[in-house]
């Protein structure tokens, strides 16, 4: 039975990662963080479950680190562990520095520290926001970076200190850059989750209407299920290689929305531009999607779009037998419609939360 140990196991990855992983028949260790809020949504069911253990640790605690590695003594590390999202990295530069950049330092040095460099193999959750400012389209692993977010400057170091510890001390670590990858576990602030749930409170009569950004922006996004059987598959490879994982399929936040309206059973219409721009309902005339420039960013990444060709030829990743951009908006909708019919609407937390959403006070 192979050990691994995932950093972030209570995250959108984490929490898909951990579940593939105890169906190969791994012993799964996870770390999570002390919070004042004991339910953790995303792996409640697999808590006390055998082979699924759970130790305190913090990217930003070498210590910590440390001692879980010590403990676990893991054939398999998955570094997924981070400050994941971009707007926020604008708000708290040097937490996503110290968690994003050096966390990934602390967890190699672990390894190391244990003794394990030799057994221990590593993947580190690298991104297509490496690219950033994009230089060529699509990209691949040979396109040059260009970071364009305080989150994506510490992924690129990250992404670097990987590639040192793999030259430097021969370990087996490699990072995958994954494009954007969504699911009905996905936070609620990114942009997919947040129109999904926005569309079936809309549809439900439960939110008058939901406020964007930048809805030209385009991404690659896949599905996080898909995803994570790649990470493990990267560490399964013969080599320690870097690989770019996507669909090689690009689609506009305005799309999405599209999509996502019509699956909750409302036909939008896009008219006007940049912040004048507004999704009105077809049926009714009522605007229901607006822009607002508090979801700007100060340097926004408007153009990725994979290619994954060299996952395709040696780790046999075969995006069109995976879930397609239509079917991963329909099972997000569909999610939270379910979701969104049993919330109360005497449930504060919810209730504000939209609002907050709403009105831009959190991103
Ligand atoms: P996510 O849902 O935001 O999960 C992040 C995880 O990191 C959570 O378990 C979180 O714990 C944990 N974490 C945050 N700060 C920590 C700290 N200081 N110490 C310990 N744990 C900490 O992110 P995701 O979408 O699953 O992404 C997983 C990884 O892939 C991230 O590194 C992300 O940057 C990267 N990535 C994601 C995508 C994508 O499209 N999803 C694409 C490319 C790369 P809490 O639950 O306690 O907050
Ligand atoms: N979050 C958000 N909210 N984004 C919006 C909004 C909005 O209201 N309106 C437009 N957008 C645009 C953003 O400006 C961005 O261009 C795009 O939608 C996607 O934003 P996010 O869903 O927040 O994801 P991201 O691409 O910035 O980052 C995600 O993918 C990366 C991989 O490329 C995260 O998962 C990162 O951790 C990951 O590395």
């Amino acid at each position: 039975m192979k050990t691994a140990l995932i950093t972030g196991v209570t995250g959108q990855d984490g929490s898909f990662l951990a579940e593939l992983l105890l169906s190969k028949g791994y012993d799964v260790h996870g770390t999570i963080r002390r919070s004042s809020v004991d339910f953790r949504e995303r792996i409640a069911h697999l808590e006390g479950r055998p082979h699924f253990h759970l130790h305190y640790a913090d990217m930003g605690d070498s210590m910590s680190l440390c001692q879980v590695v010590k403990n676990v003594v893991p054939d398999e590390i998955y570094n997924l562990a981070a400050q994941s999202h971009v707007q926020v990295s604008f708000d708290s530069p040097e937490f996503t520095a110290d968690v994003d950049a050096t966390g990934v330092l602390r967890v190699l040095e672990a390894v190391r520290l244990c003794g394990l460099e030799k057994s221990c193999r590593i993947y580190q959750a690298s991104t297509s926001e490496l690219y950033g400012k994009v230089e060529e389209v699509p990209q691949n692993e040979n396109t040059p970076f260009h970071p364009y977010s305080p989150y994506a400057v510490a992924k690129l170091y990250g992404f670097w200190i990987v590639k040192e510890y793999r030259e430097a001390y021969n370990m087996f670590c490699c990072s995958g850059i994954l494009f954007n990858h969504e699911s009905e576990r996905r936070g609620e602030t990114f942009v997919t989750r947040k129109i999904t749930l926005a569309a079936a409170r809309i549809a439900q009569g439960k939110q008058d209407k939901l406020y964007l950004g930048n809805l030209s922006s385009l991404r690659d996004w896949g599905y996080a299920k898909d995803y994570v059987e790649c990470m493990w598959k990267i560490l399964q490879h013969d080599q320690p290689e870097d690989f770019v994982i996507a669909t090689g399929v690009q689609h506009s936040v305005r799309e999405f929305c599209y999509l996502a309206f019509k699956r909750a059973g409302i036909e939008l219409e896009f008219v006007g531009e940049g912040a004048d721009e507004k999704g009105i309902d077809k049926n009714t005339g009522k605007i229901l999607v607006e822009v607002s420039p508090d979801f700007y960013r100060p340097t926004d990444v408007v153009n990725l779009w994979g290619d994954p060709t060299k996952a395709k030829e040696k780790l046999g990743w075969d995006p069109t037998k995976m879930t397609s951009f239509e079917e991963l908006v329909n099972l997000m909708v569909d999610a939270d419609m379910e979701k969104v019919a049993v919330e109360r609407v005497g449930d504060h937390v919810r209730t504000n939360l939209a609002e907050y959403l709403e009105k831009g006070i959190v991103k």
